[in-house]
């Protein structure tokens, strides 16, 4: 699974999510996404073999070519949305986007999607764009969810997107990119159902992952401190959820009471850990998920402070072995999108989600999933989702149907790692450019796809649908 067609780059997948008190998740549509293999891509850069796919746990990354951009990509997982679920746009009183690319300081990204509502006469969309690294897209999604739930809902969807280009700068961090659009409708009698007193939230100033350098799409990033920063605030948000619900339920919670587990997905290897780290976790907590044999394989870690057990590499190695049964049953079915992607910051804990649904549509009526959400700098939250069978157009299945998440993976065009830097040597020099005209070649786009045509002399974009 680590070869995929063969071509350019977009990659617009979309599944959609509904609320009112509950919350759902429909499918949408990626369209062909320029992918390489990290395999290859190791061989490329020399580093050693196993690096990026055993190390990393990556096996793909998508990435943007010069006629495809966040807005591009978030207006055709929007339309596709609209088209594939038979939504009227006028049935949209909400619109959020979540996204850390920056195209525009000030222009949100949820005016360039106006135009697909203003042409049916809907003007009345309240929402603008959420930013905080590789949280926004949560953000969005809460701000829709709350909406449906408060007093101003007018009886109308919120429409959430999340939509990001993840690039870095040559070195270490280059494999954990990832290009993606994720749009999620919300609204009553859902699916997939919020349970909104389920939220523990951690946020902190911290200088891990973050965008200074307003001339350069890349970050700068201490790769090793935003791991860290993850886990602590795993711990963190674990704890004030666990708080929150034993309040709620009068009983302690353990990995035993979800039946599977969301992570916000920079590259795998960090989501192996972060489940050893609720088990764990639970570990110190003396709950019910931890058995016997588990208790003694974690009990020489007893003692370590906080600060050493981020540190120890014997206890990451013990609780990712007593962590792997459980690993495989509630963790693993919702990595087969990131893992082929790649990071997409804001889509990327959507694009797991996605996955769960993909993999699992048939049985999750009745179940329980905890997502957590991480965005640099920081940001993160942990919250809870029920799953019903859902009505048609939106049950479980016919989301799992529409998403269609198989073909479209398998639908993806591969490029040699030459072609992926050849693409980002552009990109750096187009990069906050104006007057030019891109090669508006879509040989390789769906039909439906947008693309990017021209950025005029007065930084004016101009999109054309394929
Ligand atoms: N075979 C198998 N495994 C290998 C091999 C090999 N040949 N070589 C190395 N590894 C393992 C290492 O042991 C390590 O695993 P471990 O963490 O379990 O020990 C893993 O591969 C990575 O190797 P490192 O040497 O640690 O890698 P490096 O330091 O070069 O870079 C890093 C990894 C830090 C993740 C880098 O890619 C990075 O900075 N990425 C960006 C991270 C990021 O985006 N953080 C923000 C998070 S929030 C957000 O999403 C924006």
């Amino acid at each position: 699974a680590k070869n995929v067609g063969s071509s350019p780059w977009k990659f617009t997948f979309l599944p959609l999510a509904s609320s009112r008190v509950r919350n759902d998740v429909d499918g949408g549509r990626k369209s062909e996404n320029m992918v390489f293999s990290e395999e290859v891509l190791e061989a490329h850069d020399g580093a050693s073999k196993g690096k990026y796919t055993i190390g990393l746990g990556q096996d793909c990354m998508a990435f943007c070519t010069e006629v495809e951009d966040v807005i591009s990509m978030s207006m055709t997982a929007v339309t596709s949305l609209l088209e594939k679920y038979g939504v009227d746009p006028k049935q949209i009183g909400r619109l959020e986007v979540g996204s850390e690319t920056v195209l525009d300081k000030s222009k949100s990204i949820k005016t360039f999607l106006m135009p697909i509502f203003e042409k049916c006469g809907n003007t009345d969309i309240e929402g603008v764009d959420s930013t905080n690294a590789c949280y926004g897209g949560t953000a969005a999604l809460f701000n829709c969810v709350n909406w449906v739930e408060s007093s101003s809902w007018d009886g109308r969807y919120g429409l959430v997107v999340c939509t990001d280009s993840a690039v870095y700068a040559e070195g270490p961090a280059r494999p954990t990119g990832g290009a993606a659009a994720i749009a999620m409708l919300i609204g009553p009698n859902a699916p997939i159902v919020f349970e909104s007193k389920l939220r523990g939230s951690h946020m902190a100033h911290v200088y891990d992952f973050y965008k200074p350098d307003l001339s350069s799409e890349y970050p700068v990033v201490d790769g090793k401190l935003s791991q860290t920063c993850y886990l602590m605030a795993l711990d963190s948000c674990y704890k004030s959820f666990c708080a929150k619900y034993e309040k709620l339920e009068g009983k302690q919670f353990s990995v035993a009471d979800a039946d599977y587990f969301v992570f916000h997905s920079p590259y795998n290897k960090l989501v192996q850990k972060s489940f050893a780290r609720l088990l764990f976790n639970d570990f110190t907590r003396s709950a019910s998920s931890i058995d016997e044999a588990a208790k003694e394989k974690l009990a020489p870690f007893s003692s370590l402070s906080n600060e050493e057990s981020y540190q120890s590499r014997d206890l990451e190695k013990a609780s990712q072995q007593v962590a792997k049964p459980l690993y495989d049953a509630k963790v693993q079915p919702s990595t087969l999108i990131p893992k082929q992607v790649g990071n997409m910051y804001t889509a990327s804990l959507y694009a797991a989600f996605a996955s769960l649904l993909h993999n699992k549509n048939t049985t999750l009526a009745g179940q329980r999933v905890i997502l957590f959400s991480y965005g640099s700098g920081l940001t993160a939250t942990m919250f809870s989702l029920r799953f019903n069978e859902g009505q048609h157009p939106f049950s479980l299945s016919n989301i799992a149907t529409i998403m269609n998440v198989s073909e479209k993976l398998k639908s993806r065009h591969e490029f040699a790692p030459e072609k992926f830097v050849e693409t980002m040597q552009l990109m750096e020099h187009r990069y906050g450019g104006k007057g030019f005209v891109t090669n508006k070649d879509c040989s390789l786009l769906a039909p439906g796809t947008y693309y990017l045509t021209e950025v005029d002399s007065k930084y004016r974009r101009f999109y054309a649908k394929k």
